[in-house]
């Protein structure tokens, strides 16, 4: 695949990395305007490091959009007369709408949004995708490009801000989660770097339990919960204090806040 990476920020790098760590590459264009903070990528085979997003744009089939959202609009308007039907259009960029990037470029170009979290830079990232009309026969390609770098989900673009909060804002959450995690178990007597470790791992297991046996988390509870049992007896003291319910809240409030912050904003 000929890729360019637009933007080769903190997203647009953790990309790049996985990227050429999976081969996935024919050429790699990146660019940024000072490319100082990219130099550690320019040695390997078929990466190109420029300053050119059109000559980029030129030599590439796919683009991949992470520069910041106030920056979009002017790229897009730039590289504009320089697109053909050989391009895919992939931005990553928060909140900037499907019939926005159409305005500036035609609803004739193949367009994705993706949505990714920080574990990308790990290659473990939940990709959300979405499409223009167009886009669709496109997407596939974005499957292939993300699925190397985590999992995807193909979703509506009405989806796309409650995708933000439960995997984007998600990761913040499930690191409380196992910062609590660790706090008990340095308080049951284990050291803080011990403690981190259980923890860590421990939701790991969790999580492939579900991945590789597709189960529902309450057959993998019941697998662990013995009748009068000490699991049993925290669980239901978690619940007591609200487990559930506040991180649905906490989720939810997280929603009515992405949504309202446009109208904030105005
Ligand atoms: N970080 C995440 O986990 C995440 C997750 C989902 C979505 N996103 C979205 O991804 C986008 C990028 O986020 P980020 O955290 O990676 O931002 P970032 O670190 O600021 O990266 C943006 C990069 O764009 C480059 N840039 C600016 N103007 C440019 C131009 N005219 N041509 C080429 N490159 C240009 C900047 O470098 P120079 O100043 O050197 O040009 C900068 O390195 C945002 O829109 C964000 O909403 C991020």
């Amino acid at each position: 695949m000929k890729i360019a990476i637009i933007g080769t920020g903190n997203l647009g790098k953790s990309i790049a990395k996985g990227l050429i760590t999976n081969n996935a590459i024919t050429t790699l264009y990146l660019t940024k305007r000072n490319l100082e903070d990219i130099q550690d990528l320019e040695g390997y085979k078929n990466v190109l490091l420029t300053t050119d997003n059109i000559e980029a744009v030129k030599q590439s089939d796919i683009l991949i959009f992470a520069i910041q959202p106030a920056h979009f609009e002017n790229i897009l308007r730039d590289i504009q007369p320089y697109l053909t039907d050989k391009h895919v259009i992939i931005s990553t960029i928060t909140g900037f709408l499907i019939p926005q990037i159409e305005a500036l470029i035609g609803s004739d170009q193949y367009i994705i949004r993706a949505m990714p979290n920080t574990a990308i830079a790990v290659g473990k990232s939940m990709t959300c995708l979405c499409s223009n009309e167009n886009g669709k026969k496109r997407l596939k390609i974005a499957e292939a490009i993300f699925n190397r770098l985590g999992h995807t989900l193909a979703i509506p673009e009405a989806q796309m801000q409650a995708a933000t909060v439960v995997c984007a804002s998600g990761v913040a959450f499930w690191m409380r989660l196992i910062r609590a995690t660790t706090q008990a178990a340095i308080q049951l007597g284990f050291d803080a770097k011990e403690a981190q470790e259980l923890a860590m791992y421990t939701s790991e297991g969790a999580a492939n339990l579900l991945i590789t046996n597709g189960h529902h988390p309450e057959e993998e509870i019941d697998r662990v919960t013995t009748p009068k049992g000490c699991t049993i007896e925290g669980l239901n003291e978690m619940e007591h204090k609200g487990l559930s319910s506040s991180l649905i809240q906490g989720m939810v409030a997280s929603f009515n806040k992405i949504n309202n912050i446009k109208k904030e904003q105005i």
